[in-house]
């Protein structure tokens, strides 16, 4: 397994590019099984998760083929509506097949995703919402089995903000017969993304990216060129790099008002942000106050970046206390970050994180995608070496990461395991 080295104590200078979003990536190559021919898709990062998805749907008969950053999926010979253990064990995002499938199929068999280290990441909201629109839904042998003679459209009412349940609703409500409205439903930007890729392609939505969505479904949907929107917890995990090692770094290609939250927080602790259209110019200060936070649905501060956040909070003057309200495990890195001397308790989802003068590097382990860059973060601004272990977590979310922070004058390198 590759491992990461970082040398702490460098300023970040320079600029680095914004790669597409992987949380809008995974549910638009998704979206091509709707249609009957090749949609091609640009700017979508390189990712593991990616390769995992683009697996998944050729395993269900849709050709997919990557050049660069773009992607080729053609739904047409969409014929197989199983999706295995052993192929949704390795990313959680694969339960987003199960709207299309029984949306094109009238019939799916997708395996349960399971939890994760960040929380049990339970599915019912999907199932509600799907057997909703018709879909008759039976849980056995690890699997969810759904099917439907035709999806129709209905009022739905999401007990919680679910982005991916929100995205597997939009997609199946689209080819439904009649009006579907959904109450409750996720705002984030990647959610408005899929919205936006499925009215490209015929479908009839209102409203998305606000909590109310109406969907008036229709007979078929037919490919397109789309373009997957900037990452904003990539950008946001820029920001916070270039103020807690007090940098002076241009972030391109950002869509800034995505990061409006995150901009709001690190300008609290200090940091002077300027916006220039797709450009953020972040310059750290020596001096990086403690600010409360807590994590929210979208327009709130987003849990991706909560562990980044605590990096910068780390070493800041005085106390902060994160609250991280989405899910119900998300304070792994923490017993990592202790042992490169922060200090840091945690009371059930509350953490209290007072600043020391400094952190020291250690041998860390990643334990899940966010947790890893954060793990990167505290690297830069230790003393001596982090010797980061299990990067696959990060390769599963950030291209190149470590190569991007070089270009920001990290002293940082990968070793191949
Ligand atoms: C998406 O996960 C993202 N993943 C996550 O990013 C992100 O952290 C999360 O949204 C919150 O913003 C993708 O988009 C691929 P949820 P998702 O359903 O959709 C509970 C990353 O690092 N819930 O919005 O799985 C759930 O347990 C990843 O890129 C139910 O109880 O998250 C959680 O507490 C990590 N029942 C809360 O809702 C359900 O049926 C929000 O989860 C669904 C969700």
């Amino acid at each position: 397994m590759d491992k990461i080295l970082v040398q702490g104590g460098r300023k970040l200078k320079g600029s680095v590019a914004v790669s597409g979003a992987k949380n809008a990536a995974l549910p638009i190559l998704v979206s091509g099984l709707l249609c009957d021919g090749p949609n091609t898709f640009t700017n979508v990062p390189d990712l593991r998760d990616i390769q995992s998805t683009m697996q998944l749907l050729t395993h269900l008969g849709a050709r997919c083929q990557m050049e660069g950053h773009t992607v080729q999926v053609d739904g047409a010979g969409l014929n197989n509506h199983e999706a295995p253990y052993d192929l949704v064990r390795k990313m959680r995002a694969s339960i987003l097949v199960l709207g299309p499938l029984v949306a094109r199929l009238k019939k799916a068999r997708v395996s349960l995703p399971g939890g994760c280290a960040i929380g049990a990441r339970p599915i019912n909201l999907h199932l509600k919402a799907l057997a909703s629109l018709g879909a008759v839904i039976e849980l056995a042998h690890g699997y969810v089995e759904a099917s439907c003679d035709r999806l129709r459209g209905a009022e739905i009412y999401f007990d919680l903000v679910t982005v991916t349940g929100t995205e597997n609703i939009l997609m199946a409500a689209a080819l439904a017969e009649g009006t579907t409205i959904l109450h409750n439903a996720a705002c984030e930007p990647e959610v408005k993304a899929l919205a936006d890729v499925l009215v490209q392609m015929g479908a009839r939505i209102q409203g998305a990216g606000t909590p109310e969505i109406v969907i008036e479904g229709v007979e078929r949907l037919h490919p397109v060129t789309a373009r997957i929107i900037p990452d904003r917890i990539e950008a946001g995990t820029f920001i916070a790099a270039a103020a807690a090692t007090s940098g002076d770094v241009v972030i391109q290609g950002a869509e800034t008002d995505h990061l409006e939250a995150v901009i709001h927080k690190i300008r609290l602790a200090g940091a002077s942000i300027e916006v220039q259209g797709g450009d953020i110019r972040v310059q750290g200060s020596d001096l990086i106050k403690s600010v409360d936070l807590k994590t929210l649905p979208y327009p709130g501060f987003p849990t991706d970046m909560q562990a980044q956040f605590m990096v910068l909070m780390s070493t800041a003057q005085g106390s902060s206390i994160i609250s991280e309200t989405i899910f119900e495990n998300r304070f792994i890195h923490v017993g990592e970050l202790r042992r490169m001397g922060a200090d840091i308790t945690i009371t059930g989802n509350t953490a209290l994180v007072k600043g020391v003068p400094h952190l020291s590097g250690a041998p860390v382990m990643a334990t899940d995608l966010r947790a890893s860059a954060c793990l990167i973060l505290a690297g830069l601004i230790a003393d001596n070496t982090t010797e980061v272990n299990r990067v696959y977590h990060l390769d599963r979310g950030y291209e190149a990461l470590e190569v991007k922070f070089q270009q920001l004058g990290a002293a940082i390198r990968r070793v191949k395991g």
